[in-house]
């Protein structure tokens, strides 16, 4: 098992009190719970809501907290004699609200009357079941305005991380670059996009680590986010990896590299992938204070514009290539999104964490996948992943491509056919001066790549 930092209790406390002050009424956050497969024991992996766990520190399935006149309160499950045969034994509730820091701990099934008599606020878990559950006790419709009110004290809480959450996204990138490390070095033509992929997350979970999302293994990059494994590695074949672990706290981390099944780019490879590289790093740089994360965005897309231009796949002034959609043609996504306990951060809330008041999404093909559109503060974590990609459904798209007619040179970019898709993403965080790039261990220079792919064969 690796060593993790460990959020202190202290910490944890702060987090609390700073919702209380940020929402004064009662509120009530819930870890939620694991739906079975088939029957009740035999579970789906549980992995607590991320409110829960940025408050309370760890995972506890059913459990529930209440934030309520000065006292937190912990509602979850009694141990059993039961359950204690065949999952182990558990802490009575007086310990776990001593390990915990709360001033009370009762069993679940006092939930029911806690909603009713302090008529919380509440964060409301994704797992259907825990939400029926609630639904018995509160119709959701009832309290929508309190419950946004506490959604918007969260959001402002989770959108900058403290000390200890820094330390643990720091921790959770260095274990995602170590991963990707390791799946250059299996890489070999012959094997299954499947081997790397378990090259990879085995990494994470010797460590104790979970995976943050579902990986991505493909020598299909075009497809944005691919969940096939089973793809052949050919020797001309890019691979691209988008796989990120948890720390044992849950807080994610989200890489993307792409490599040479050969270890070696062609040249055509290595134009573009220099060109996504280019615009990564210039996007990067943007990650300061006070600059609004729309601009990260659009400085990605210039840049990777100006280096279409300079291959010759594009003609044209650069102002108006944008303005025509030259972007979205190869990179028809956002240059990433907020990143914290949840891989996309608080998306559970919809666009109201990602887009300040008054922002919204743009109506734009590409830009409206944009997931982000504040300002940068120090203490935000965000991905930066720009991309090329030739996807065949949007380059023979006559509303996408017709505005640039003339400017796409198609017998150019016949030429970059070995190039499906490219991505290179990285963790960032906004600090008082320069970016501070916590996935920095994962190589991204080609000549870096290079020397590492294939490795573990030689
Ligand atoms: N891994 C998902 C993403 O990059 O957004
Ligand atoms: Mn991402
Ligand atoms: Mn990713």
């Amino acid at each position: 098992m690796g060593t993790f930092p460990k959020t202190s209790l202290a910490t944890l406390r702060a987090r609390r009190a700073a919702l209380a002050a940020a929402h004064p009424p009662p509120a009530l956050v819930l870890a939620g719970s694991a739906p079975p497969r088939n029957y009740p024991a035999n579970t789906y992996p549980f992995r607590a809501a991320s409110h829960f766990l940025y408050l309370i520190g760890q995972g506890i399935e059913g459990a529930a907290l209440r934030l309520a006149e000065g006292r937190v309160t912990l509602f979850a499950h009694e141990p059993d004699d039961d359950d204690a045969l065949w999952h182990g034994p558990r802490p009575t509730l007086a310990a776990l609200a001593r390990e915990l820091g709360a001033d009370d701990a009762r069993p679940v099934p006092e939930l029911e009357a806690a909603v009713r008599d302090h008529d919380p606020a509440i964060l409301w878990p994704q797992d259907a079941r825990s939400r029926a559950a609630l639904l018995a006790m509160r119709p959701r419709g009832e309290h929508a305005d309190r419950d946004a009110e506490l959604a918007e004290a969260m959001i402002g809480l989770r959108l900058v991380d403290d000390p200890d959450a820094v330390l643990q996204l720091a921790a959770s990138a260095e274990r995602s670059a170590e991963a990707h490390r390791l799946g250059m070095a299996a890489t070999a033509a012959g094997l299954r996009e499947s081997a790397v992929a378990s090259a990879m997350t085995a990494h994470f979970f010797a460590a104790g680590m979970g995976l943050a999302y579902g990986p991505i293994v493909t020598v299909h990059g075009e497809v944005l986010h691919s969940d096939r494994h089973d793809g052949l590695l050919e020797p001309g074949d890019l691979l691209l990896c988008d796989v990120g672990g948890e720390t044992p706290e849950g807080w994610a981390s989200d890489i993307t590299r792409t490599w040479p099944v050969s270890g070696r780019f062609s040249r055509t490879q290595r134009e573009i992938y220099d060109v996504v590289l280019a615009s990564q790093l210039a996007a990067i740089d943007r990650v300061r204070p006070g600059t609004s994360y729309r601009e990260v965005h659009e400085t990605a897309k210039r840049e990777l514009v100006r280096g279409l231009v300079r291959l010759g796949i594009l003609q044209g002034d650069l102002d108006g290539l944008l303005e025509r959609g030259a972007a979205a043609l190869f990179f028809p996504h956002g240059v990433g999104h907020l990143l914290g306990l949840d891989v996309h951060d608080m998306e559970d809330l919809g666009d109201r964490a990602g887009y300040a008041p008054g922002r919204s999404r743009s109506a734009r093909f590409g830009d409206r996948y944009l997931r982000l559109d504040r300002d940068l503060a120090p203490g935000m974590a965000v991905t930066i992943e720009p991309g090329f990609y030739q996807v065949p459904g949007i380059l023979a798209d006559a509303r996408l491509t017709d505005p640039l007619a003339g400017d796409l040179r198609r017998d150019v970019l016949a030429r970059y056919a070995d190039v499906r898709g490219i991505r290179i993403e990285d963790d960032v965080l906004c600090t008082d001066g320069a970016p501070r790039v916590l996935s920095s261990g994962c190589p991204k220079e080609a000549s870096e790549i290079e020397a590492l792919v294939g490795s573990a064969a030689r």
